[in-house]
């Protein structure tokens, strides 16, 4: 470990000497991994890619939008990060396996998995069209199916790996308009406490993390007079920022949390509590 020691003349004068010494208590190896993060060019994504890159791990995330993420990515680079960027429908099972198979090629072995890809069809059921229930179910649960299972057994191999589920505070508590993505959000909370169970004994961990309302483009959709009374209601008086989602995932991803999962972590300033 090395550590800056000042004598009282350094001090004086500003000197620093650098001393190499040894630490006796063990210090922690920060572990390199290989991420993927779907979704990763929207604004939570973009900020899980970040915080993930600034710890020293290997991203991979996916899009939809080819114009989208290469803007995106033209961008990330200005701003001193590399992701590896792969074109996939994580609501489809065979684009996801194919996905997941190429980071693994590409890569090495995948072992954290953040499900973050997700949309929003918000309409009343009423006048809610089948379209829109399914793009939702499929984009935002039947993703999480497809992109897991597909990287399930790298992760299995290497015994460790960490699964996150972005899921949303609208999972939790309804939201009126929204029962399409309340169901696929409501349905994360099963698929992780189930899949935790199966893997608990294997070294990885399956945990949800669910956000309030976060200042992205998603919320810059809902009308202004909706928007000013959800804020009304979020205890801390603000929206989130993306970078607070972005902290509970790298918390959930250290090596330290390997004895939590099964777990739901809010990150809602307190619009939400149970
Ligand atoms: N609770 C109770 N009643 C409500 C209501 C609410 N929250 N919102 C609207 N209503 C009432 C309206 O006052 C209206 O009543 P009347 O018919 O008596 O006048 C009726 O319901 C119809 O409402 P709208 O006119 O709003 O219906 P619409 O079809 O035009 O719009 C909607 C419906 C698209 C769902 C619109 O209300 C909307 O956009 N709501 C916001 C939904 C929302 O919060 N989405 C979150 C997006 S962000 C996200 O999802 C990320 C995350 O994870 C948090």
């Amino acid at each position: 470990m090395s550590v800056l020691l000042k004598t009282k003349e350094q001090f004086q004068q500003n000197i620093i000497t650098t001393f190499e010494t040894y630490a006796e208590a063990p210090v922690s190896q920060a572990v390199r991994r290989v991420v993927l993060v779907t979704g990763g060019t929207g604004g939570i994504g973009s900020a899980i890619c970040k915080k993930m890159a600034q710890q020293g791990h290997i991203v991979a995330t996916t899009y939809r939008n080819e114009e989208k993420a290469f803007a995106w990515a033209e961008e990330m680079k200005k701003q001193g990060f590399t992701f590896h960027l792969y074109k996939c429908d994580v609501a489809s099972f065979e684009d996801s396996q194919k996905m997941v198979k190429a980071v693994v090629q590409d890569l090495g072995p995948l072992q954290i998995l953040v499900n973050n890809a997700g949309i929003t069809r918000d309409s009343t059921l009423r006048k809610m069209t089948i379209d829109q229930w399914r793009d939702v179910i499929s984009s935002d649960l039947d993703s999480v199916f497809n992109v897991t299972r597909s990287a399930i057994d790298y992760m299995l191999e290497t015994g460790f790996g960490r699964i996150i589920n972005i899921s949303s505070i609208n999972g939790q508590k309804g939201q009126f308009g929204q029962s399409n993505y309340a169901a696929a959000k409501a349905g994360m909370h099963g698929f992780t406490k189930a899949l935790a169970q199966e893997v608990a004994k294997k070294g990885i961990t399956v945990n949800t993390v669910s956000p309030g309302y976060i200042e992205t483009d998603m919320i810059g959709a809902v009308p202004e007079n909706i928007r000013n009374n959800i804020v009304a209601q979020i205890p801390v008086g603000r929206f989130g920022k993306p970078e607070d989602v972005a902290h509970v995932v790298s918390f959930l991803i250290s090596e330290e949390s390997g004895f939590i999962t099964g777990a739901n972590i809010a990150s809602n300033g307190g619009h939400f509590m149970e």
